[in-house]
């Protein structure tokens, strides 16, 4: 076979991937597209249901007939209503787009949902991202005679496509022409009724392609295809990619052709589905050992992390560490910056909008590190973006090989946690500061640890690491915070304390606390309650402590200052801790580890208090309220 590289044929392919925003509507959505030799629809939909983690507030579907026609279905609400709504209609077609969306602006409605299209139906569109110009370019449509039916920026897209039409422009030149004028952050995908490809770029927002036996995907995210296909090709910002059914091309801007790779995930389509469990969080929760056990695997010799992206001598020129994160992956940052520190490594832990657009001074040797499950955070990447800017050097940590994170960052370390599809961030938490302990190995020992830390003395934490996986499963089998969540049901507030390694994850047991029961909780270093929020403590305030085996003795003067207010206290500790046990109301044990790590067995009591404490409110676990998995609008 010849290599026609304007014209990559599933067999014959070579490599290589862009993001979204509303007007008063969209931010971070889920893109699905399947080119095919038979029926689309089933698998569209099969795709926006693997989706949905990005966005939940409506989905819908076009797909084009034999003859041309595009016939468009979509609904407000989950995927859910939109089967239903597909139920008596027949959308025939081997062709079609899907999206299900998430809004930061505006009210989900059928009309606002994607996707949109032109007045006579003859283009539809989906689109996850930004169109910041949209205004704009509505007001100069609007004068040339178009009118529009939702209140979305995206909707601009196949007006401006149809324009170029009857111009006389190809469907690919119509494309190029729309996607020219638009200013922002977005992944398009384009059906065209008189043409038999999609047409799909990306800016900012991820997109990747699925190369399947008897079928083409383009995608937000691997899941949504991982059934038909793992061999993939992550598409770089601004390509702008054609796809059938058995071939698809790959261009830059220009129109030049280019050769991206294809490569192989190594997630399995068993890993992005719930099998038994009622939730995916919680089969993320009860994967931890699994996934750790990836994390570190081959990542650990003697004792010793050994991180093939950082062979020996790679850190000799890093003196600082800054970490510039978002929610759960700030937490790891924070937590990663802590064991730096005892290892006399100086770190910090930044929120990355913050650091985004008050960036603090960086030499040449500091190190930025953007945790980042998605790899797709909008405010991490605006951090990462502004470190780039800076003299410093910068490494992107992350689960999502082709991110735009991995893509710009000087430098990548992967998680390998697996896919993870619960919005509240569970598995990849460990695995982040699991992969962050082991790059405190490379940096103490090219030098950066030169303020004298703590690893010469007793077992190091990486050592610990081998063996932590099988702790993660004692605590995961512990029904413990089961049965707290059922006897603190009523309470009004949650607070949760801790310090050092526990003052991150006291923070994390908070969020995930609030995010997925919908009650007041609140996370605070130990010894910062008496400086404020004691004045909140009641008999009605659950206070959760997390004892590490280190400065447990303050912690424990903290909590009787809670417990004199009248609040039960739940200490999250290790088994061998005699005087917390015998000093809180409750307890959650976990086996007793080095406590640079305990923190992470506390995180798992507590992402299951949450859990059960959400399963008893009947909350959307795995969606809820006005949350999606990767925030990619600032
Ligand atoms: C909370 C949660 C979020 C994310 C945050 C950053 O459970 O999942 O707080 O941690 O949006 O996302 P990533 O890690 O993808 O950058």
């Amino acid at each position: 076979m010849t290599y026609d590289p304007t014209k990559q044929t599933r067999e014959a392919a070579v490599v290589s991937y862009r993001h979204c925003q509303p007007s008063e509507a969209v931010a971070m959505c889920g893109i699905i597209v399947r080119a095919g030799v038979d029926d689309a629809l089933d698998e569209l939909v099969a795709g926006l249901e693997n989706l949905e983690y990005r966005g939940y507030d409506s989905a819908g579907v076009a797909v084009r007939d034999d003859e041309g026609s595009i016939t468009v279905c979509k609904r407000e609400g989950e995927t859910d209503a939109l089967e239903a709504a597909l139920e008596d209609r027949k959308l025939d077609g081997t062709l079609g787009i899907g999206h299900t969306r998430w809004s930061t602006h505006g009210a989900p409605s059928d009309e606002n949902a994607h996707p949109h299209t032109d007045g006579a139906n003859r283009v539809a569109v989906v689109h996850n991202g930004i169109i910041r110009n949209h205004d704009a370019l509505r007001s100069e449509l609007r004068e040339a005679g178009h009118e529009f039916t939702s209140e979305t920026d995206t909707e601009v897209v196949p007006h401006l496509v149809a324009d170029a039409l009857d111009d006389g422009a190809d469907p690919e030149t119509a494309f190029r022409r729309a996607i020219d004028r638009l200013e922002g952050s977005y992944a398009v995908a384009m059906l065209v009724g008189d043409d038999d490809a999609v047409y799909a770029t990306r800016h900012g927002s991820p997109l990747v392609l699925g190369l399947g036996e008897t079928a083409n995907y383009l995608a937000s995210d691997v899941p949504a295809f991982l059934e038909h296909t793992d061999r993939v090709v992550y598409l770089e910002d601004d390509d702008v990619v054609v796809v059938d059914g058995d071939s698809y091309r790959i261009t830059d801007g220009d129109g030049t052709p280019v050769g991206r790779s294809v490569e192989t995930v190594e997630w399995s389509a068993a890993d992005a589905r719930k099998g038994v469990y009622n939730h995916f969080m919680r089969k993320e929760i009860d994967e931890q050992p699994v996934s750790l056990r990836q994390t570190v695997e081959g990542r650990i010799e003697a004792d010793r992390g050994v991180l093939e992206e950082f062979p020996p001598g790679s850190l000799t020129d890093v003196d600082d560490v800054v970490f510039v994160a978002c929610g759960t992956s700030y937490h790891a940052g924070m937590y990663g910056s802590t064991l730096l520190r005892r290892r006399g490594i100086q770190a910090t832990a930044l929120r990355a909008n913050e650091f985004a657009h008050d960036p603090m001074p960086l030499t040449e040797r500091t190190l930025v590190v953007a945790v980042t499950q998605s790899g797709e955070t909008a405010d991490t990447l605006a951090a990462l973006r502004a470190a780039s800017e800076s003299p410093a050097q910068t490494l992107a940590v992350t689960n999502v090989v082709g991110s735009s994170a991995a893509r710009e960052a000087d430098d990548r370390l992967f998680i390998r946690a697996g896919p993870e599809i619960g919005v509240a961030a569970t598995k990849t938490f460990s695995s982040q500061v699991a992969a962050l302990a082991l790059l405190a190995d490379r940096l103490e020992e090219d030098g950066a640890g030169s303020a004298g830390g703590e690893a010469a003395s007793g077992r190091t934490v990486t050592a610990d690491l081998t063996s932590l996986p099988n702790d993660v499963e004692t605590v995961t089998n512990d029904e413990g915070a089961a049965r707290l969540a059922a006897q603190y049901a009523d309470a009004e507030s949650y607070f949760f304390i801790g310090r050092g390694v526990g003052y991150p994850v006291a923070l994390e047991g908070a969020l995930k606390f609030k995010e997925i029961t919908y009650e007041h909780a609140e996370g605070f270093a130990a010894g910062q309650l008496k400086h404020g929020p004691l004045a909140l403590v009641t008999p009605a305030t659950v206070v959760v402590a997390v004892f590490t085996g280190r400065n447990d003795d303050r912690t424990l003067h903290n909590i009787r200052e809670a417990q004199s207010r009248g609040a039960p206290v739940v200490g999250v500790g290790p088994t061998s801790a005699t005087a917390v046990r015998e000093a809180v109301d409750e307890y959650l044990e976990f086996p007793d580890v080095n406590p640079n790590l305990a923190g992470m067995l506390a995180n798992v009591h507590l992402q299951l208090l949450a859990y059960h404490a959400a399963e008893i409110r009947d909350r959307a676990i795995d969606k809820p309220r006005n949350l999606a998995k990767s925030v990619t609008v600032e």
